[in-house]
């Protein structure tokens, strides 16, 4: 048997009361049972977004919430200002093109955070632009876009859209405080959740524009959702079972409480980043990482798939990979979710043996040695 690791940016690791409480018997979604339980999940999605307002409880992956932002804010050929810094970057290219919106692309170098310069500039250039869509991590290129910094550009200007799906319950992106319009998450990461759950939350504004929008929707239509669920019924039939377990994920995160999940998440991050530059390794985001996950360059002669394949066939260890131009040249370390200060130091020391193992000159322990040192907060 091989002890098997789960340190990837989503699916992440499922804590043992999560999964019983999906495991609980099935109960019919339009009755007071549920309508109680699902009243209690929306009261801790509304503390976890940072909003007044309805968080909504998609059965979708976290790319259903994101199709559903657009479907309900936008009508056809509407201009929007579309961040593009990564894989998730470029599916909000693609959702906005397939939907008929006219996208001003916003191209970021891999690994680079978009300047806020460059966001202004846009606009100047398009005073027609409705709304800029981004990622507030871009977990391809483990980037944090400066989305606070943008939401102050936006207020009276066009909408800002975030995909949150590896920063909602990372850290703070607090929905009413910031100023952001619609916000989204999906239940594989930060939530501690098996796959299937789309969340989204919209702003006052972005709910008035969403009754003019004209794009077509029917499964996503966001009013009516929230007619639904705030009688405590969804409007389809819910993923009963995750909802379930989502209110133990949200009792978890409220027991530990949130500005603690968050720090949790940075430190992690910190010591991941201290351990590879203490190897020698370079980071793929110097300057604006993301808390959700690490991106670490390879060694030279070392092609990282090779590397990930070893450490998941051999050593039970499962990192992500790079896409496309970074294919074969990265790793990703995820710190996301139900994850401590032992899954970072099991990502560092079998990073460090893999590498020995392929050949790449590692002494031993420096890299756990650097992690120890940030994870030792952990004990004060
Ligand atoms: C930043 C970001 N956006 C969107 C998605 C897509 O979510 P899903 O795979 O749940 O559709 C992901 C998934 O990893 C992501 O990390």
């Amino acid at each position: 048997m091989i002890k098997q690791y789960l340190l990837s940016p989503g699916p992440t690791p499922i804590p043992n009361e999560v999964q019983l409480a999906m495991a609980e018997t099935m109960i019919h979604h339009r009755t007071p049972q549920f309508a109680k339980i699902f009243s209690e999940v929306r009261e801790g999605l509304k503390e976890l977004f940072g909003t007044k307002n309805d968080v909504l409880v998609l059965a979708s992956s976290g790319t259903g919430a994101m199709e559903a932002a657009v479907s309900n804010l936008f009508s056809p050929g509407e201009k929007v200002l579309v961040v593009n810094g990564g894989k998730f970057g470029e599916r909000w290219l693609e959702i906005s093109k397939v939907f008929g919106l006219k996208p001003i692309e916003l191209e970021v170098e891999w690994g680079k955070a978009v300047k806020l310069e460059a966001i202004e500039r846009s606009l100047k250039s398009h005073p027609d632009i409705q709304a800029i869509l981004i990622q507030a991590s871009e977990t391809s290129t483990t980037v944090w876009h400066p989305v606070r910094e943008i939401a102050r550009l936006t207020q009276s200007g066009p909408l800002l859209i975030v995909d949150g799906v590896t920063a909602v319950g990372v850290a703070r992106v607090p929905l009413d405080e910031w100023g952001i319009d619609a916000l989204v998450t999906g239940s594989q990461k930060a939530l501690m959740l098996p796959p299937g759950l789309g969340l989204i939350s919209l702003s006052n504004r972005a709910w008035a524009r969403s009754e003019k929008a004209k794009l077509p929707r029917h499964y996503f239509d966001l009013r009516l959702e929230r007619k639904s669920q705030q009688r405590g019924a969804a409007a389809f039939t819910p993923a009963v079972s995750l909802i379930f377990g989502l209110r133990a994920s949200l009792k978890l995160m409220r027991q530990e409480g949130l500005e603690r999940v968050y720090a949790r998440h940075d430190r992690l991050a910190r010591a991941t980043r201290a351990a590879a530059t203490a190897m020698g390794l370079k980071l793929l985001a110097p300057e604006n990482p993301s808390p959700a996950a690490t991106g670490i360059w390879m060694p030279a002669g070392v092609n990282s798939d090779k590397l990930l394949d070893f450490l998941r066939d051999r050593m039970g260890i499962t990192f992500a990979e790079g896409q496309d131009q970074l294919r074969g040249k990265i790793i990703r370390i995820a710190h996301v979710g139900y994850m401590g200060a032992f899954d970072a130091l099991v990502a560092i020391a079998a990073l460090e043996m893999a590498l020995k193992k392929f050949g790449a000159p590692v002494e031993f322990g420096q890299g756990v040695a650097a992690a120890q040192d940030v994870l030792m907060e952990t004990l004060e």
